[in-house]
Order: C-alpha cells, then structure tokens, then sequence
C-alpha cells in the first residue's frame, strides 16, 4: 500500500480529540482545522518553488516563493470542514468543490457538482476527511484527470486499507496523505474504528 501516515505527536493527540464521540461540533471543526492545517505540511513538501532575492534589514539573500498556482479541490461536503486549515497555509490556492454523494445502498459515490480550476499545471491537493471504499476520491481524480490535471495529491483525516488499495490501483501516481490508517471498513462501509461520520460532525447534522 502506498500511503503517508503522519505519525507527529501533536496530529495523534488532535486525532484522538475528534475520535472521541463526546466531542462537540465546535470543537470538531475547530480541531479538524488544526490537523487539515499540519497535514498540509506534508501534502505540500514537494511544491515547486522558485527564487528571488529578498532584501533585509541587514543584507540581500535569495528567498522562494510558489511556482505556478495550487488548487485546493475539497470533495462536498465533509472537505469543507479541511478548506480553512489548508488555506491558513496556503492563502493563494484556488478552490475547486467538487460535489460527492455515498448511496447508502450501493456505497458508490454520485457526482453533484463540480467547478474544477482550470490551470493544467496547477498543483492540486483533493481533501476529504474520509477515505473509506475509495469510489468519492476515485470519482473526483477521475474528473480531474478528465479535465487534463496532473500533479494531483489526496488528502485525509483516516484512510481504510480498502479504501488506499482501490485509489492506489485507479491512481498509483497520485499520494495519499493521512492522519491514521485505520483497521477495516464494517458492513455500512464505515472506517473502523474510524470517527464516525464526518459530514455530520462537521456540519452538526447528526
Ligand atoms: C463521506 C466522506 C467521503 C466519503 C468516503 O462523504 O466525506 O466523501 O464518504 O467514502 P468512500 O471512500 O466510501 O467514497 P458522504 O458521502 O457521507 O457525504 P458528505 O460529505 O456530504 O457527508
Ligand atoms: N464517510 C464517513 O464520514 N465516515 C466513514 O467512516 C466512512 C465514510
């Protein structure tokens, strides 16, 4: 399986707070801002850079800035709740919703909407706080790639082994970025032992 568990203590403590199912909505989105904002660290550690020279109080030294533009392509609607952590750090990034649905029957996932940037050189980071089965952030690199998008990487809260497996053989150029990689999908197609519903948390539609 080809994924990034970002093991730093202060992600597994922020895990820990949004696992617990006494956490309240405003701490939830609150604390999955945090992570989205730490995780974006990793998901950003190959970013193309260019230089410049930058002059200081003392002296002139080079200095980098981003090369080219960052799509920030958050999957509806539980992606939302990552959009401001990513753009604390990433203030420039565009942003491209892109609009999923999990039949509960099927756990297939229905497209809903999309408004996708159109810069084909862009890097583009998808977030969704759930990799689950896998078929939302398929579905979602599917239609950007569609678009002609490349240098595209996925990132989440907790990823199911079912879930890297399936986006690792429909996009094995694409990394995978997580919090935790959890045990096993149950019956309903939820991370075990996961956090529950995400969505719901996030937009207190439990
Ligand atoms: C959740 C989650 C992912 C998807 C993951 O969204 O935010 O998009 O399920 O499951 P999968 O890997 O099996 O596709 P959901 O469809 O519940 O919609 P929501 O974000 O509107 O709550
Ligand atoms: N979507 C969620 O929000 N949680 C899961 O555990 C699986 C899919």
């Amino acid at each position: 399986m080809q994924i990034t568990v970002v093991h730093h203590p202060l992600l597994q403590v922020k895990m820990s707070v949004l696992r617990d199912l006494n956490t309240n909505c405003p701490t939830f989105r609150r604390v999955i801002g945090e992570v989205a904002m730490l995780l974006t660290f990793e998901a950003t550690k190959n970013i193309p850079l260019e230089t410049h020279t930058v002059t200081t109080p003392l002296a002139e030294t080079i200095g980098h800035s981003i090369k080219g533009t960052v799509n920030v392509i958050p999957i509806l609607r539980a992606g939302l709740g990552f959009l401001e952590g990513v753009l604390s750090v990433l203030p420039e990034a565009n942003v491209g919703p892109i609009g999923m649905a999990r039949d509960e029957e099927t756990l297939e996932p229905v497209e809903y909407y999309c408004k996708i940037p159109k810069d084909l050189n862009a890097y583009n980071i998808v977030v969704d706080p759930m990799l689950a089965t896998g078929g939302s952030a398929v579905a979602a690199i599917n239609q950007l790639k569609k678009r002609g998008l490349k240098n595209i990487t996925f990132m989440c809260l907790v990823a199911a082994p079912e879930g890297v497996k399936r986006l690792n053989e429909a996009h094995p150029d694409v990394p995978i970025i997580a919090a935790a990689l959890d045990d096993h999908l149950n019956e309903k197609g939820y991370i075990v032992p996961g956090l529950g519903d995400a969505g719901d948390r996030i937009f207190g539609t439990v």
